[in-house]
């Protein structure tokens, strides 16, 4: 049993995607976050630069004695993850090869698309990951840049016709390749899933925040680092943009009032 808070960080906002689910998976675990909203987006950098971010972010949460770290970015995920792993001396996790897992176990022509951002299909980490575990299975990746500034700015109500403007364009080359299984391979997309959903309703969506929390716990019960389930669990939210913005968006994406502590830090 360990008391310890987890480690979860993000670009900015669509952590929280994984912070809603890890509440609600596993209520009685603390958590400290870090959104570095003064630097995002990552999705649209180069794979050093997501580096040194991500290092820099890691050596952040690492510092408030976290038992496990999430990275709680697509982008991350699939650039750094690999280096990062390396570095960090506690349980780190990420989202590709959990959301992988699911798509591969739920497809059933075995073509999978991936939405993420322009690192995210750039780095071709998704058909890796997946290609290890159905290696006859085709993916068809699609950079969906315009998501992430949608969901920032709060364009996320279901059927929001913006944010459907968008997804009926980047699902075309979906349709046409005839996926039956889409990753939803950025952290920021889980609260768009109702608007793309109803564009492609015959089709399984993955939200990776699920998954990788998912895999997440299984990492800790494996390790022995859960969670009493008496003691009183806590939040602290680390943010480098504005406070005021970032508590806004995050009511939206924990679909509750936010009460939660928030900090305003600088990294680098
Ligand atoms: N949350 C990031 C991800 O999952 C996207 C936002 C960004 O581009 O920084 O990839």
């Amino acid at each position: 049993m360990d008391n310890r808070p987890i480690g979860i960080f993000d670009s900015g906002v669509g952590g929280l995607s994984a912070v809603r689910a890890l509440m609600r998976r596993c209520p009685q675990e603390s958590i400290v976050y870090l959104g570095d909203e003064a630097r995002m987006p990552y999705g649209t950098r180069n794979r050093e630069t997501i580096l040194r971010y991500a290092r820099e972010d890691l050596a952040f949460v690492l510092r408030h004695d976290v038992k496990a770290v999430l990275v709680a970015c697509g982008t991350v995920s699939a650039t750094a993850l690999e280096d990062l792993r390396r570095e960090c001396p506690v349980p780190i996790l990420g989202v590709v090869d959990p959301a992988a897992a699911e798509a591969v176990a739920a497809t059933r022509n075995g073509k999978i698309a991936v939405l993420g951002t322009a690192a995210t299909i750039r780095s071709g980490a998704f058909p890796r990951a997946i290609a290890k575990l159905c290696p006859q299975a085709e993916v068809l990746g699609v950079p969906c840049p315009m998501f992430v500034p949608l969901v920032e700015n709060g364009y996320i109500k279901p059927g929001d016709p913006a944010a459907t403007l968008f997804a009926r364009e980047y699902l075309e080359p979906v349709r046409a390749f005839g996926a039956d299984v889409i990753i939803l391979g950025c952290t920021h997309f889980p609260v768009l899933k109702a608007t793309i959903g109803a564009l492609v309703p015959q089709t399984v969506l993955i939200d990776t925040a699920k998954s990788a929390v998912a895999a997440l716990e299984a990492a800790l019960l494996k390790k022995g680092l859960c969670a009493g389930e008496s003691g009183e669990s806590s939040q602290f939210y680390f943010v480098t943009g504005g406070k005021e913005g970032f508590e806004g968006v995050a009511e939206r994406f924990l679909g509750e009032r936010f009460d939660g502590e928030v900090e305003v830090v600088t990294l680098s």
